[in-house]
This record gives C-alpha cells, sequence and structure tokens, in this order.
C-alpha cells in the first residue's frame, strides 16, 4: 500500500523540510527565536516530542494503537506481528546482532544502530526505505536522536540513560561518532552519494579534474554550503551561477537555439546545449538574442530521479568537496 508511494512524494517532503529549515536558519541568523538543539530534553519525554514532532517518526511508525503509519514496524506492542513493544525488542534484536557481528551488542547499540546505519539490519518483512533522520530534511541532533532513543527504550525496556547519554558503550559510541560526523557534512552516505554523482551530474560538471565542461566546476564546492547546494539541485533558475545564463539565439530563419554561451568571437558564436552539443551561430544570421532568467541549462528535475536517501547521500558527498580549484583563478 504505502509501498507504492511514489517518489514525488517524498521529494515535496524534502522540499517542505528544506523550506522550514531554511526557515529556522533565518531565524537563527536574525537572532529570533533559537530552534538551538541545547534546549532537548534527553529524556522519554524529551524524545517523545521528538517522536510525534519534528523527528516525523509517526509518518512511517506507529506505537500500539497510537498513530495510524504501516510504513515501518510499529514501536509498541500490537497484534500478533509485534508481540514485545520497541524496548523489550530491542533486546531480542541486539542478540541476533551480536550472532551475526560476533561481539556483545546491547540493546541500546541495536537501537542507536537502527538510527545510525537503518540499512544494517532490515526488519523483514520492511523495505530497506527507514529515513536517515540526521540528514535533511529531518535533521535531528545527536542529542534529539538519544532523547528518541530514551523514547523508545521506555516503551517495555530497561531504560539506561547512561548507556544512551552520559556513558555509552564503544559500540555505540561509534555510531554516535558517525552520526555528529555525517550530521555535519550534511547527512547521508557520502560513498553512496559518489555514485548518485557519478550518475546524475558528472556529464556536466568537473569534479577533481573529472567530468564534462558543460557547468560549473564543482571542486570544493562545499565552501558554498549545504544549503546553498541543495538549492541549486532543487531549482537550478532560482540562482543561476554568473557566466552560466540561459541564452535564446533565434536566427534570421526562426530556428531557436537554447543553451550556455561558451565562445563569443567576431564573427561567430558557440551555444552549448545541455545534452553537449556545441552549435556554431554566425553572427550576420542572428535575428535577436536573449537571456532567460526563468531556465537553467542544468534540468530541474533531476531530483525526481533520485530517492530521498539517494539525494541525502549525494548532498553528504558534496559537503566533502573541500578540495582546491586547480589553476588558481579564485583568489579568496
Ligand atoms: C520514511 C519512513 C520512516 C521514517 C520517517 C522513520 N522510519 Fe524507522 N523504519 C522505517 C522502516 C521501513 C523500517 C523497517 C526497515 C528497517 O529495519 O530498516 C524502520 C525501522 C525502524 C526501527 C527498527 C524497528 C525494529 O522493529 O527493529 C527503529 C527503532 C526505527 N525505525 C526508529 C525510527 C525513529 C526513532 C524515527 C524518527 C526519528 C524513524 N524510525 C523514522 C521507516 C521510517
Ligand atoms: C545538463 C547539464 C547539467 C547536469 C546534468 C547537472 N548540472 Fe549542475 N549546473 C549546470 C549548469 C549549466 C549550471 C549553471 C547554471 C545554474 O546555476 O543553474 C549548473 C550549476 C550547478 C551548481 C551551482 C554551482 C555554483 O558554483 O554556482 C551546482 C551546485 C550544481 N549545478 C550541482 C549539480 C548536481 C549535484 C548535479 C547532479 C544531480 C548537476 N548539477 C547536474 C549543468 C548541469
Amino acid at each position: 500500500m504505502t509501498h507504492t508511494m511514489p517518489k514525488v512524494f517524498g521529494f515535496l517532503l524534502v522540499v517542505l523540510g528544506l523550506y522550514l529549515w531554511i526557515g529556522y536558519a533565518i531565524t537563527d541568523l536574525s537572532g529570533g527565536e533559537k530552534k538551538s538543539s541545547g534546549a532537548v530534553d534527553i529524556s522519554p519525554e524529551g524524545g517523545e516530542a521528538i517522536y510525534w514532532g519534528r523527528g516525523r517518526c509517526f509518518t512511517c511508525h506507529s506505537v500500539g494503537g497510537q498513530g495510524s503509519a504501516v510504513r515501518g514496524p510499529n514501536h509498541g506492542q500490537f497484534g500478533e506481528k509485534f508481540p514485545l513493544p520497541m524496548g523489550a525488542r530491542a533486546v531480542e534484536r541486539a542478540k541476533v546482532r551480536a550472532e551475526k557481528l560476533g561481539k556483545p551488542f546491547t540493546a541500546v547499540d541495536y537501537m542507536v544502530e537502527s538510527l545510525a546505519t537503518p540499512g544494517a539490519y532490515v526488519v523483514e518483512g520492511y523495505k530497506n526505505e527507514m529515513a536517515v533522520v540526521y540528514a535533511p530534511p529531518i535533521s535531528l541532533s545527536l542529542k534529539e536522536i538519544k532523547a528518541v532513543i530514551a523514547y523508545l527504550m521506555a516503551q517495555g525496556g530497561d531504560l539506561d540513560m547512561e548507556a544512551i547519554d552520559t556513558k555509552p558503550g564503544e559500540v555505540t559510541a561509534q555510531f554516535y561518532a558517525k552520526i555528529s560526523a555525517a550530521a555535519e557534512a550534511g547527512g547521508g552516505d557520502p560513498g553512496k552519494g559518489a555514485v548518485v554523482y557519478e550518475e546524475n551530474c558528472t556529464d556536466c560538471h568537473v569534479l577533481n579534474g573529472e567530468g564534462g565542461e558543460t557547468g560549473p566546476e564543482l571542486t570544493g564546492i562545499a565552501g558554498k554550503g549545504l544549503k546553498f547546494i541543495s538549492a541549486a539541485v532543487l531549482q537550478p533558475a532560482k540562482a543561476i551561477t554568473k557566466g552560466f545564463e540561459t541564452h535564446v539565439v533565434v536566427d534570421k530563419n526562426g530556428r531557436q537555439t537554447v543553451g550556455l554561451k561558451s565562445s563569443d568571437e567576431a564573427a561567430e558564436i558557440v551555444i552549448t546545449k545541455a545534452n553537449g552539443d556545441e552549435v556554431t551561430i554566425a553572427k550576420a544570421d542572428i535575428k535577436t538574442i536573449t537571456i532567460d532568467k526563468n531556465k537553467s541549462v542544468m534540468p530541474d528535475d533531476l531530483s525526481e530521479a533520485m530517492t530521498v536517501k539517494d539525494y541525502q547521500d549525494l548532498l553528504s558527498f558534496l559537503m566533502l568537496q573541500k578540495g582546491a580549484k586547480k589553476g588558481g583563478e579564485e583568489k579568496k
């Protein structure tokens, strides 16, 4: 049923999340109401508020009879399918993980793993489509994640706040380190993001010396920040990079050519189309040449071909691109 939810809907969520998030960032900048994660109460109550609020867990999960989402497992005790509430279930799952990995694994380790690396253990009967909750658009902080874990451990389990917060064991501490590092880099999995990049972007952009030259070089793009990058991908036309304006050339025969002006000589210009084709047009043949500010040569539907997870992975990959451009034409 909800499994067939089109990717487009997921994207709507991303876009909505993006606006909310930009909203928060602006509130932050203007010194308005602080949405600081410092205010998070690392307790079952604090986690409950996040679970049913900005963590958006409730969009896929229910807790017993509370909520109606079924895309992910119920976190309470519910019918024959869920004989154990999440806290107690985590103990059982941890045993399975310990056996598989050949090392000690606690219930808290399992719980943290299910948020840090959702794909590590996919609950039978479900798809590997649990959200990466520390990446956009949900972007929970580590504190918020700890709070949510406290809430879920309190569902029929032993609530050990030390293991969750102040004195995490080795496995949990490693997951926490991963979450912190990934959250800083925009969340997502940069390794998978490299594949997404390869499939969707490399034809038009040079990155670390490789790729097509239609669009601007992306080496060092991390310096422009997560907000800039995500906006550039979701709505390319909103802020067209200087020097990459979309030119619309109509020649005397009425033939229209749309693309970037990649060369402008005395007698002719060259227009590079989105597919990379170069069209040389004699200046004497041009009837009109205009710039279309509402359309980028970069397609604005790239995100539609991706899942939310692909997009998160892509962003985190791009946030790691901190290298310097060759040639050094850009002075800081
Ligand atoms: C986009 C839908 C989605 C969202 C949003 C989501 N989850 Fe999940 N979650 C799933 C799916 C699907 C699974 C089962 C597949 C798997 O194990 O990865 C799952 C599995 C889990 C599990 C393991 C359950 C078990 O029985 O072992 C936990 C714990 C969990 N999610 C917690 C959360 C929390 C906490 C949030 C909010 C911060 C959240 N999820 C948000 C879809 C989602
Ligand atoms: C058909 C060619 C094409 C493809 C495919 C393409 N881009 Fe672009 N991209 C461009 C062009 C042209 C521009 C400059 C115009 C603009 O800003 O919209 C651009 C601009 C950008 C910018 C802004 C760069 C800056 O410094 O201002 C980013 C970031 C970007 N693209 C990322 C991506 C990513 C990520 C993908 C893959 C998901 C991608 N592009 C796919 C052509 C493309």
